[in-house]
């Protein structure tokens, strides 16, 4: 029985769930009040502490697939691209996002005044802007495989 499609699917998976908090999170990050909410807990979860498990989750899934296809593939510019892409985001979501994060839910909890916290959540914003692109870039090089150099 061949694991490919059985780890190609879970990668896949993995790589939506990657996407998903860094997307919405700068819609629930606007009010200072929102923080307690349980939609907003659960996506700063799952965008701090989350990431970097689901993160090993796709490295785990990528290797064995990588094992299967041939590590030749390592050659290929755009894996070499997209695993360093995913390098960067994964310092950025353990260095500044998940910090950031729980700065923002202590600012929450401490009852910080709104321009504080409002400052601290635009910061938040736009990083899960750009790790969310980041995640979009991979995607799409791991899907189109283009030929880069
Ligand atoms: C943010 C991180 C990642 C995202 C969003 C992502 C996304 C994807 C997607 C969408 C595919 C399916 C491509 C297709 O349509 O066939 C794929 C395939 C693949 N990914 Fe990833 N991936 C990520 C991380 C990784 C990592 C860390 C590795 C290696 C350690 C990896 C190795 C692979 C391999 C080997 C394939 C199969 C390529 C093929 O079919 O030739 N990925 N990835």
């Amino acid at each position: 029985m061949s694991w490919f499609p059985i780890l190609l699917a879970a990668h896949i998976v993995l790589a939506v769930a990657l996407l998903l908090p860094s997307v919405l999170l700068p819609f629930v990050l606007r009010r200072n009040d929102g923080a307690s909410h349980p939609a907003t807990k659960a996506l700063t979860t799952m965008q701090g502490t989350g990431t970097l498990i689901i993160a090993t989750g796709l490295a785990i899934t990528g290797t064995a697939m990588l094992l299967i296809l041939g590590p030749e593939l390592l050659t290929q510019p755009w894996l070499l691209v997209a695993l360093t892409l995913y390098g960067i985001n994964l310092v950025v979501a353990a260095v500044i996002s998940r910090p950031n994060l729980r700065r923002l839910i202590g600012l929450s909890m401490a009852g910080a005044d709104d321009d504080t916290w409002s400052r601290r959540a635009r910061q938040q914003r736009y990083v899960a802007y750009g790790m969310a692109s980041v995640i979009g870039v991979i995607g799409f090089l791991m899907s189109t495989k283009p030929n880069l150099w």
